[in-house]
C-alpha cells in the first residue's frame, strides 16, 4: 500500500493567549488517499482551518502551538522535515482560500500575481521557466477558471473584478502550479448563493476533470453531499464520525451528526428544524472526554473519558460510547 497523500495523526494544537491556554485541536486524525475528494465539516470554530493550516505551515506560531502529533505527506514527516524538503513539499499543494477579497494583493495586476506564483513554485522545485511560458500558463489558466476575457483580465487589478471573479482567479492560482493535493477552506462562503453554486459547479467540474485529490473545509453539508466521496465531522477539535460521504448521510451514527443533518431546513412541509441547542465549548476549559457532552442528549458517565473511535463499518468510524462494542 503506498502512502497516503495526507496523514494527519493525533494533532493537538493549542493557542497561548493573554487569558491563558486554549485546547483546541484534541487529537484529530485524517488519512486523505492520493484521488480522494474528501470533506471535513463542522460549525464553525470546530478547527477545520487551523488543521489545514497547520498541513500548510501556514499556521500561526505563536500564539498557535502543535504541542503534539504528526503530519505527512506521502510518508514524509513535515514537523521534523527540514526547511528546504519542507518548501519542495509545499509546492506540491495548493490552498483556495476563503475570503477572495483579503487573499489578493490590491496593488499587483491579476496576471503578475498569478505569473508569480507559477515562478515561486518553479524555483521551489528547482526548475526555471522563461516569462512566455510563464503568460501561457497563466492564460491558460485563467480560461480554465472561466473568465470571459483572460486577456484583459490579465491586466486588471483584483478591486477591477467581482467577488465571484476573484473567487476564480484564486481558483486559477491555486491549479496553475499542477498541485497534487488543493486544499479548499469554505470555498465561495464569502459570496453570495447564486455566485456560491456557479463556483461550486466550476470547481466540481475542474476537479473531475484533472482527477484532483481534494480536501474542502466547509460547515456546509450541502458542499460535502455535492462535491466529496469521505467526510471527516468534526466537533470541538475531535473527529465526532468519518464515513463515505453518501452513506454518512443515510446512515449517520454520531448525535452531532444526527443533529447537523436535521438542521439542515428542509423544503418538506415540515418547516424548518431547529438547530443543536447550545454552543461549542471554551476551549480555555473544554468538558473532559467526549467535547460534545454538554450537548448531547445520550450522555452517560463514561463520557467523561475520552471516546475512542469506534469502527461501526468499513470505512465508517464513531467517536462515541453508544457505538462501544
Ligand atoms: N490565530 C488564532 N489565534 C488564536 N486562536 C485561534 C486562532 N486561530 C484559531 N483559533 C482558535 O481555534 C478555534 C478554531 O478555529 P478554526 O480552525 O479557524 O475554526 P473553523 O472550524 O471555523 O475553521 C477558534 O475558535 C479559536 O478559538
Ligand atoms: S460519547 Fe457520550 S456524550 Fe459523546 S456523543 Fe456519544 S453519547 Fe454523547
Ligand atoms: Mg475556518
Amino acid at each position: 500500500m503506498p502512502f497516503p497523500l495526507l496523514e494527519v495523526r493525533d494533532l493537538r494544537i493549542d493557542f497561548d493567549m493573554y487569558e491563558g491556554t486554549f485546547k483546541v485541536l484534541d487529537g484529530f486524525s485524517l488519512v486523505v488517499q492520493k484521488g480522494e475528494k474528501v470533506g471535513i465539516v463542522g460549525e464553525t470554530g470546530c478547527g477545520k482551518s487551523i488543521t489545514m493550516q497547520a498541513a500548510l505551515g501556514i499556521l500561526p506560531m505563536p500564539p498557535g502551538r502543535i504541542s503534539s502529533g504528526e503530519i505527512r505527506f506521502l510518508g514524509k514527516d513535515l514537523l521534523t522535515a527540514n526547511a528546504r524538503d519542507l518548501k519542495e513539499i509545499r509546492s506540491r499543494i495548493s490552498l483556495i482560500p476563503q475570503d477572495p477579497s483579503a487573499s489578493l494583493n490590491p496593488v499587483f495586476k491579476v496576471g503578475t500575481q498569478l505569473m508569480d506564483v507559477i515562478k515561486y513554485s518553479a524555483s521551489s522545485r528547482g526548475q526555471t521557466g522563461n516569462a512566455k511560458e510563464r503568460r501561457r500558463l497563466a492564460l491558460n489558466a485563467l480560461k480554465e477558471v472561466g473568465l470571459p476575457d483572460p486577456e484583459r483580465n490579465m491586466n486588471s487589478y483584483p478591486i477591477q473584478l467581482s467577488g465571484g471573479m476573484q473567487q476564480r482567479i484564486l481558483i486559477a492560482m491555486a491549479l496553475v502550479t499542477e498541485p497534487e493535493l488543493l486544499i479548499a477552506d469554505e470555498p465561495s462562503t464569502a459570496l453570495d448563493v447564486t455566485i456560491q453554486d456557479q463556483i461550486l459547479r466550476l470547481m466540481k467540474e475542474i476537479v473531475d476533470k484533472r482527477q484532483l485529490t481534494i480536501v474542502i473545509i466547509t460547515h456546509n453539508l450541502g458542499v460535502v453531499r455535492e462535491l466529496t466521496d469521505r467526510t471527516y465531522v468534526m466537533y470541538a477539535g475531535q473527529l465526532a464520525e468519518v464515513a463515505r460521504t453518501k452513506h454518512l448521510f443515510s446512515q449517520s451514527k454520531h448525535p452531532y451528526t444526527q443533529g447537523l443533518i436535521k438542521s439542515v431546513p428542509k423544503l418538506t412541509g415540515e418547516g424548518i428544524s431547529s438547530g443543536i441547542e447550545g454552543m461549542i465549548p471554551d476551549y480555555s476549559n473544554p468538558p473532559n472526554g467526549c467535547r460534545f457532552r454538554p450537548r448531547c442528549e445520550y450522555a452517560m458517565a463514561i463520557c467523561e473519558e475520552k471516546p475512542p473511535d469506534f469502527v461501526v463499518e468499513e470505512e465508517h468510524k464513531v467517536a462515541c460510547f453508544l457505538y462501544r462494542k
